[in-house]
């Protein structure tokens, strides 16, 4: 059975698999935005702070889940606690995969459409303001980047573990490092750089509120692929002889420091283009990167000549592809190894047909942009206010919403049903000081406060963003 599932071929390619699979535009595109609409430097304090102390051992406990059971999420909880409902949570996490996906790989689309579009010429149009609108609102373009985005998605998984998620994140992952720097370098150099990094990284502790931390909470969840049994699905693949803390804790801080680098190339970024730009003024939508990024670009023509900085430009969005791309591949692999394992089916046909179905409900939000009023003024929530898209919809619930209520149940049901007793015992194995050690007594603290407080920031959520009741 395990020869058939596969395993990687080192601990260095599960954590590059799983980094691939955190750092997306979770990192790159989210982490920017969510800072901006959230006020800045006190955001990011509050989004360490939630995530080294409540998201970790979360990681933990799924790659623990994962390995103990070498199955899928919904197979795992089943094994763990046979014959009682706690197989739910692992449904929920497959329907997350699907239906995260399905709105993913349009944004993903978008990424892969600037990437075309500079490399054919297209920078100074897209550097132009409105170019954004214009360009999200046409469907057929949108529909063959998406379609196109999600084939490979199927081809990698199809290519199983090894060859396929392991081979990929290895050479894409570093080389979307270095760029990013070369730009962070580049644009702190420019003028008026100086105060987007005191927006960024001088906090205002007037701005933490609740809906700061309840975004932060969120964002971290989705950003570390946490609460819908990635890092189970994940962990199946590792080896006995592996040090799940280390790993663990690698890929949490790497994911960490890619998003506080795409922070800090994107809001001095603003600030160098709009000077003017306040606290107050900082645009914050999801056309950030798609905004100004060509404009840092063209920005370099002056010093390199349009074709230069075409190609580099064209070169960055490509890397967030493929950063993109390490993370669709993830988020179909959890339901595809869940087709796999309970259907028994052939990896091959289960990848289609999951892909064919995210691709369908992808359309609900390829279209929610402006390309058909329907979509686009979707459905308007009991607290009133504007409708919202189709994409924002699906966002709302899958990843607002049913990530953090993921990471409640699966931090849940290891404390109380399936015991830190034997969470300890599955850590030991390749680790073997592990019991007993000041890490232990960590985790299991961090990991007897998590339920609480993400629950807490769950209600919260939930009845904000709804509702519009704030509690606090
Ligand atoms: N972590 C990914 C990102 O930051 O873009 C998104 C993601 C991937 C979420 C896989 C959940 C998941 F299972």
């Amino acid at each position: 059975m395990s020869m058939q599932r596969g395993q990687w071929s080192s601990r260095l390619g599960f954590i590059l698999a799983a980094a691939g699979s955190a750092v997306g535009l979770g990192n790159i595109w989210g982490f920017p935005i969510q800072t901006a609409k959230n006020g800045g430097a006190a955001f990011v304090l509050i989004y360490l702070a939630l995530t080294f102390l409540i998201c970790f051992p979360v990681v933990i406990l799924e790659i623990a889940i994962g390995r103990r059971t070498q199955k899928n999420p919904v197979g795992a909880l089943d094994e763990l606690a046979p014959g009682t409902p706690w197989k739910s949570v692992g449904m929920l996490g497959v329907l997350s995969g699907v239906m995260i996906l399905s709105f993913y790989i349009v944004i993903a689309g978008w990424v892969f459409g600037y990437f075309l579009e500079i490399a054919t010429g297209g920078l100074q149009r897209l550097a132009t303001d409105g170019e954004f609108s214009t360009f999200v609102g046409s469907a057929w373009k949108n529909l063959i980047y998406m379609g196109l985005f999600m084939i490979a998605t199927v081809a990698i998984v199809v290519g199983g573990i090894k060859d396929g998620i392991e081979r990929w994140a290895r050479y894409l992952m570093p080389t979307l490092l270095i760029m990013l720097f070369a730009l962070i370098v580049y644009v702190l150099t420019l003028d008026n750089a100086g105060k987007g990094i005191a927006f960024y990284l001088i906090p205002d502790f007037s701005k933490i509120n609740i809906k700061v931390i309840n975004a932060a909470l969120s964002q971290a969840f989705f950003s570390l692929s946490l609460g819908m049994g990635a890092l189970i699905t994940y962990g199946s693949y590792v080896s006995k002889q592996d040090n799940i803390i280390s790993s663990g804790f690698i890929v949490t801080l790497f994911d960490t420091f890619i998003a506080f680098s795409a922070g800090l190339l994107i809001i001095p970024a603003i600030f160098t283009l709009a000077p003017e730009t306040t606290a107050e003024t900082i645009p914050a939508g999801p056309g950030l990167l798609f905004v100004f990024i060509p404009k840092v670009f063209m920005n370099l023509v002056a010093d390199i000549g349009y074709y230069p900085a075409s190609f580099l430009g064209a070169f960055f969005f490509l890397l967030i592809c493929f950063a993109a791309l390490t993370s669709t591949i993830s988020l179909l692999e959890v339901p595809t190894s869940y087709v796999v394992d309970q259907g028994k089916t052939l990896r091959k046909k289960a990848a289609m047909l999951v892909g064919a179905a995210v691709f369908f409900f992808g359309l609900g939000s390829m279209l929610a942009n402006g390309a058909s009023e329907f979509f686009t003024q979707f459905i308007t929530y009991p607290k009133g206010g504007p409708p919202v898209d189709f994409l924002t919809f699906v966002a709302d619930i899958f990843f607002e919403t049913s990530l953090p209520l993921g990471g409640f149940l699966l931090s849940t049901f290891t404390l109380f049903i399936w015991k830190t007793k034997n969470l300890n015992e599955e850590i030991s194995q390749g680790y073997p000081d592990y019991p007993g050690s000041l890490v232990e007594k960590l985790i299991t603290t961090m990991l007897h406060v998590a339920p609480f407080v993400i629950f807490f920031i769950f209600i919260n959520t939930v009845l904000a963003k709804f509702f519009g009741i704030t509690l606090f």
